[in-house]
């Protein structure tokens, strides 16, 4: 599977990613610049916030209560798009996903 990350200026970095792997974990993992994943992957800091490109929204998991809580609190405006990286994993569902990192998240 790939993934794409899309920085605010537009620059684009596109991983191959195992399996299991979230995306927090692989851009974490690549040095991908505005993904830092402060708490592991608990779903509670929220700077691993990003926007997914709609057109793979609907392959993704529904939005835990947790999730939904600290989406509220990201530093970016949260969108209709907003998820969490360390909640979407990569699975045999999820081949290919793009998504666009929020400005100032670093
Ligand atoms: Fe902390 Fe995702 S890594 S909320």
């Amino acid at each position: 599977p790939t993934v794409t990350y899309t920085q605010p200026n537009g620059t684009q970095q596109t991983l191959q990613v195992q399996e299991g792997t979230t995306l927090m974990r692989a851009a974490v993992t690549n040095g991908i610049d505005g993904i830092i994943g402060e708490c592991g992957g608990q779903a509670m800091c929220a700077t691993c916030h990003v926007y997914v490109r709609p057109e793979y929204a609907q392959a993704l998991p529904e939005i835990s209560d947790d999730e939904d809580e600290m989406l509220d609190c990201a530093t970016a405006e949260r969108l209709d798009t907003s998820r969490l990286a360390c909640q979407i994993k990569i699975d045999a569902e999820l081949t290919e996903i793009v998504v666009d990192i929020p400005a100032g998240q670093l």
